[in-house]
């Protein structure tokens, strides 16, 4: 059983406009425990949706048009799947009345029926497990840096022993350097507890640092997934090609960065044909009249008409 296979899912948004399709007859999988999957696109291409739908958090605004998602098999629309979210915000996701080691031995508590001697031995470990020293259970979540509260919530969400971790861009808020510490943080302790994950994020290179596979997402929709390696040897989608060439590198010298040209388009105003076709330097006559279908290719999934 796959621990994570999504199938056409579609999300809509009641808004002062009608119904808005922000995700798009989307599919992706993840098919080993402790494996990454990155959703990698611009704003507002709907990632978070998608990850709130995952989770099972969808605000009440919105609705799930069609599709299914399956965790270990079990639909999530039928079945309760414990799914824990990382958020940006570590803060807004921490309760600031407990300090970080009654919080974590809270969960032990509550959910495992610990005494709360035993919780609190535990949510030490869980400390350790995440690089932070005994000496922060006593603290606050006010009294402790951004990179030690993205730690904390790190040993949280593990603490709940999750099926599936969804990720949503949480080291944004932090400055580099502490922002590849918790990347590589949270790569090792997924692994090592075979949990797999949903990674989301803006940030192409950032996706190659973390991820074993990446899914590519463009106005709704996937346009491209594959394992990172093929992604980033041999990107085949016109949009996946632009981000990758918009990445800085170092050992490459060009004098100007590429920027991919135009603006997304925003849900509802979609153009006919292909999604990207404003924006693609290699648009032909069709890509304005069909929309492409996902189709495989070596391996992995392309939505492009010069495909197939
Ligand atoms: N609760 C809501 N009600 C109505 N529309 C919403 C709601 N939440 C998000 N949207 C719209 O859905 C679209 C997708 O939003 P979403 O937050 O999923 O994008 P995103 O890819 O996560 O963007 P970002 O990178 O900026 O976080 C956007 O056009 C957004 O304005
Ligand atoms: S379908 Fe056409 S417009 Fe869309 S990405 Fe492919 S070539 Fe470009
Ligand atoms: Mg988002």
């Amino acid at each position: 059983m796959k621990p994570l296979e999504i199938r056409n899912l579609s999300v809509e948004y009641l808004t002062a406009g009608g119904l808005i399709r922000v995700v798009d007859d989307v599919s992706i999988d993840i098919s080993e425990r402790g494996e990454i999957l990155a959703i990698v696109g611009e704003s507002g291409c709907g990632k978070s949706t998608l990850g709130l739908a995952i989770a099972g958090l969808l605000p009440s605004n919105a609705r799930i048009a069609g599709g299914q998602i399956k965790i270990f098999g079990k639909d999530v629309a039928t079945n309760k799947v414990r799914v824990a979210v990382i958020f940006q915000d570590a803060l807004a996701s921490l309760n600031p009345l407990l300090t970080v080691g009654e919080q974590i031995a809270e969960i032990y508590e509550h959910h495992f029926r610990m005494t709360k001697k035993e919780a609190l031995e535990e949510a030490k470990k869980r400390l350790k497990d995440v690089g932070l020293p005994p000496s922060l259970m006593d603290r606050y979540p006010h009294e402790i840096s951004g990179g030690q509260r993205q730690r904390a919530l790190i040993a949280m969400t593990i603490a709940m022993e999750p099926e599936l971790i969804v990720a949503d861009e949480p080291t944004t808020a932090l400055d580099v350097t502490i922002q590849a510490k918790v990347l590589i943080l949270l790569r090792d302790i997924v692994k090592r507890y075979g949990v797999p994950m949903v990674y989301i994020t803006h940030d192409l290179s950032l996706a190659s640092q973390i991820a074993d596979s990446i899914a590519v997402m463009y106005a709704g929709q996937i346009v491209e997934s594959s394992d990172k390696f093929s992604i980033f040897k041999e990107p085949r989608h016109p949009y996946t090609q632009a981000l990758l060439k918009s990445i800085p590198r170092i050992d490459i010298d060009v004098d100007e960065l590429y920027i991919i040209r135009g603006e997304p388009p925003l849900p509802g105003s979609f153009p006919k044909g292909c999604r990207f076709n404003p924006r693609c330097p290699v648009a032909f006559k069709n890509c304005f009249y069909e929309e492409p279908a996902l189709k495989m290719v070596d391996g992995g999934y392309v939505r492009c008409h010069l495909y197939g």
